[in-house]
């Protein structure tokens, strides 16, 4: 039950804020949420979930009396003494992450009277809260207090991984900021880790980090599984029954994409040569992750016969994974592009992008109702993202749609024998069911 008793403040309602104040208030706390963007807060004022994300227009529905939303810092400030910080930090074209906006919300906050603790959610690099309170204590504002709590969820299970999470990290300058973060979290049963604002900075880099990492080093394994003959697959399932390893996060594929790891892997690395050190695994890291989504095309024009002008390409699924609307860093506005440039012919389907929409993001990309109109006619299918119903089409109804054969299956998820027996080839990444439909040409690895 609620351990605070004045509300508690979120500033920023994207995906980490709006989450994170939905689950607070589903704690028993009460909680405002402030945004800048007028439009987002009346939506919410009026129950509508701005973004989409299972589960959570039920749990807010459900704690509607305690949730309020405004634009006015003036209010919550009046409001509220423990202010959890939620905006983006998007990257810089230096690569570092940009803070324009979390300095923004300090500075706000700061001019406004009372005894105040900030929580930082927002993923900023190692020493920014060091410097948040340095320059606090140089404008005078030694009242406020800073907590670094990083977010570990993940788009798509967001309310899951904050209500059920592996661990909570708290890093505080004084004690007593870090019992009362903790106290908050009451009803959350996992390992809570207490530490320093900057090692509890330096956990949220280096996790996405890490997981980048075993994404782009699967991506690898299964580019050599291409060349000998193996299937990564497989090779996944067995090292990652060693628990050393772990069986997550080895799912080979076109790449990684979304809001946080291109960003985070970036910024870490910058931060890591700002102060004088070359992280080069990381730098593998980013271009492994790059030449993953490249490769895919050249898979498409080895199958069609070198050139792909005048081709129609499929791209089913294009939010950077399934379960969100997001399409920040996707994998397929790459591909798109990447098609569009060699000349095929583009067209789309995803269960969140709306025909007609999104043309900033793939321009001559033409986005059709469902799958099978996105198929219509098609040389060849890519599926992108593992929305559910797109790996559950029926494969001998595709076959009758498509005019040519070839399915790549980006993410490793289809059942090929499915695809194969109703008359289509197959492609994984690193995978050994690759099947050759009549008519196609044979690469000369495969004369060998
Ligand atoms: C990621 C982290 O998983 C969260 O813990 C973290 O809180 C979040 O970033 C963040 O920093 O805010 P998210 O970006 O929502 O979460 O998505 P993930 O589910 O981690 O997937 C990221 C990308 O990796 C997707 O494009 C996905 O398709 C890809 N991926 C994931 C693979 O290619 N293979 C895998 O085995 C797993």
């Amino acid at each position: 039950m609620p351990q605070t008793q004045r509300p508690v403040g979120v500033i920023g309602v994207g995906y980490v804020g709006l989450v994170t104040a939905v689950c607070i208030a589903h704690l028993g706390h009460h909680v405002v949420c402030l945004d800048v963007d007028e439009a987002k807060i009346e939506a919410l004022r009026a129950g509508k979930v701005p973004i989409y994300e299972p589960g959570l227009d039920a749990l807010m529905a459900g704690a509607r009396d305690r949730l309020s939303f405004t634009t006015s810092y003036d209010e919550l400030c009046e409001r509220s003494r423990v202010l959890f910080i939620a905006v983006d930090t998007p990257p810089s074209p230096s690569g570092d992450a940009d803070l324009s906006r979390v300095e923004r919300v300090v500075r706000d906050v700061s001019a406004r009277d009372g005894e105040r603790l900030l929580v930082m959610k927002s993923t900023v690099p190692v020493g920014t809260g060091d410097r948040v309170l340095a320059e606090l204590e140089s404008a005078g504002a030694a009242a406020i207090g800073y907590v670094s709590n990083p977010e570990f969820l993940r788009e798509g299970a967001a309310v899951d991984d904050v209500l059920h999470p592996d661990r909570i990290v708290i890093g505080a300058y004084r004690e007593r900021d870090g019992d009362e973060i903790q106290r908050l979290f009451a009803g959350i049963e996992t390992t809570v880790v207490r530490t320093t604002v900057p090692t509890a900075e330096m956990i949220k880099y280096a996790s996405n980090a890490f997981l980048a990492t075993k994404i782009s080093f699967i991506n690898e394994i299964a580019n050599v599984c291409e060349v000998v003959g193996a299937d990564v697959r497989a090779v996944a399932d067995g090292m990652g029954l060693d628990h050393r390893i772990g069986p997550y996060f080895l799912q080979a594929g076109i790449g990684y994409g979304g809001s946080c790891f291109p960003k985070d892997v970036q910024a870490l690395k910058q931060l890591a040569g700002n102060s004088g050190y070359h992280f080069q695994l990381l730098n593998a890291v980013i271009e492994v992750n790059h030449l993953q989504k490249r490769r895919v095309v050249g898979k498409l024009q080895e199958r069609l016969g070198g050139r792909l002008r005048g081709k129609h390409v499929a791209l089913l699924g294009l939010t950077f994974k399934p379960n969100t609307d997001d399409l920040r860093e996707a994998a397929s506005i790459v591909l798109a592009s990447r098609l569009r440039a060699e000349g095929a012919r583009v067209t789309a389907y995803d269960p969140m992008v709306a025909p007609g929409s999104r043309a900033d993001l793939f321009p001559g990309v033409e986005i059709a109702t469902g799958a099978l109109e996105a198929l219509d006619g098609a040389d060849a299918a890519i599926l992108v993202t593992e929305w559910p119903e797109l790996v559950a089409l029926d494969w001998t109804v595709v076959r009758e749609r498509m005019k040519g054969r070839h399915v790549i299956d980006g993410r490793n998820v289809l059942d090929a024998a499915l695809v194969t027996a109703a008359g289509l080839s197959y492609d994984g990444i690193g995978t050994v069911d690759r099947t050759v439909a009549a008519g196609e040409p044979v690469t000369s690895s495969e004369a060998r």
